[in-house]
């Protein structure tokens, strides 16, 4: 599996340098055509690249962000979740603009607003569980939780414990480091740099990897709790370079005064949703339900509300 990942990046990192100059990172992008591998089998967003590739169903309406694909009737089906009349969403809440707390200490973002409607649409209450990004997962797995959704890309290792859904929104890993850094483009990295990452994330595996899988080795990776904690380590000196989705890296740099993000775009991924394995209605119920977001545009405008495209 890992071998799998630092294939993926190092393609990525191949293409990303030849053909990624630009730094548009915006969550809503259409991710570059070489995201073949994993991303688009399951979930990439051009109409024309996927839609004769046979995904689960529904899956082809949901690529099909912001054009007119087939609106199939939400089937409301009997969806069984984990405590009757609630939908559990397992989440780590330090990952803004997709979930992190508000000041009344509640939960906000990207994540939760489409959750709500979710939830809305299915005639439940969403409850949203705040945990360690690694318990998300698993949560869901071992039946505690109804769904993970935590700006949760979509990866092969992570398919053999839950379904995924179509995808609602694309992620890129990249890089941040202190403004007066040495470390000017991805390849600087493999210069004996420290890297801060958050612990279970994909920045984690494609960077703890080793460097003939395109990796830098575990021990140039320092794990954090949260992004939140890298960035603090990136300030102390501690790590040379924080590896992180583009969103968050964009919310954690205007908040930290003197660093910044590489223009090289790192690793292009999917986000989606993850339901057990033994739940399918639920999963399908969910696909209808995300079509129906997007093809209206309300997942867009969900994006567009905490997602700044002109930057
Ligand atoms: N997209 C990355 C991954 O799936 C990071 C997600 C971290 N999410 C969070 N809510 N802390 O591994």
């Amino acid at each position: 599996m890992k071998k799998y990942a630092a294939l993926l990046l190092a393609g990525m990192m191949a293409l990303s340098l030849a053909a990624c100059g630009s730094s548009t990172t915006s969550s809503s992008s259409a991710p570059a055509e070489e995201k073949k591998e994993e991303a688009a089998v399951e979930t990439g967003e051009q109409t024309e690249a996927t839609q004769t590739e046979a995904p689960e169903p529904g899956a082809e309406q949901a690529e099909t962000a912001g054009t007119e694909a087939a609106a199939e009737t939400a089937a409301p089906a009997e969806v069984t979740t984990v405590s009757p009349g609630e939908l559990h969403m397992a989440t780590n809440a330090a990952f803004p603009p997709y979930e992190m707390t508000d000041d009344a200490g509640g939960y906000e973002g990207i994540d939760v607003e489409i959750a709500t409607l979710i939830a809305e649409k299915l005639g439940l209450t969403l409850v949203v569980d705040d945990m360690e990004f690694g318990s998300v997962i698993t949560s869901v797995q071992s039946g505690k939780e109804d769904i993970a959704m935590a700006g949760l890309t979509v990866n092969e290792e992570r398919k053999q414990n839950v379904d995924f859904t179509d995808s609602y929104a694309t992620g890129v890993q990249v890089v941040i480091v202190p403004e007066d850094s040495d470390i000017a483009v991805v390849d600087d990295l493999s210069n004996d740099k420290m890297i801060g990452c958050q612990d279970g994330t994909t920045g984690y595996f494609y960077c703890s990897d080793t460097p003939e899988n395109g990796g830098y080795g575990e021990d140039h990776v320092i794990s954090y709790p949260n992004g939140a904690m890298a960035i603090e380590a990136l300030k102390a000196g501690k790590v040379d370079a924080v590896v992180i989705d583009n969103e968050p890296a964009k919310q954690f740099v205007a908040v930290n005064e003197g660093l910044k993000i590489l223009e090289t775009e790192y690793v292009i991924e999917n986000y989606a949703i993850g339901v057990n394995k033994e739940n399918p209605a639920l999963r399908d119920a969910i696909n209808n339900i995300l079509v129906e977001l997007i093809n209206d545009g309300t997942v867009q405008q969900i994006l567009d509300k905490y997602i700044n495209t002109n930057e």
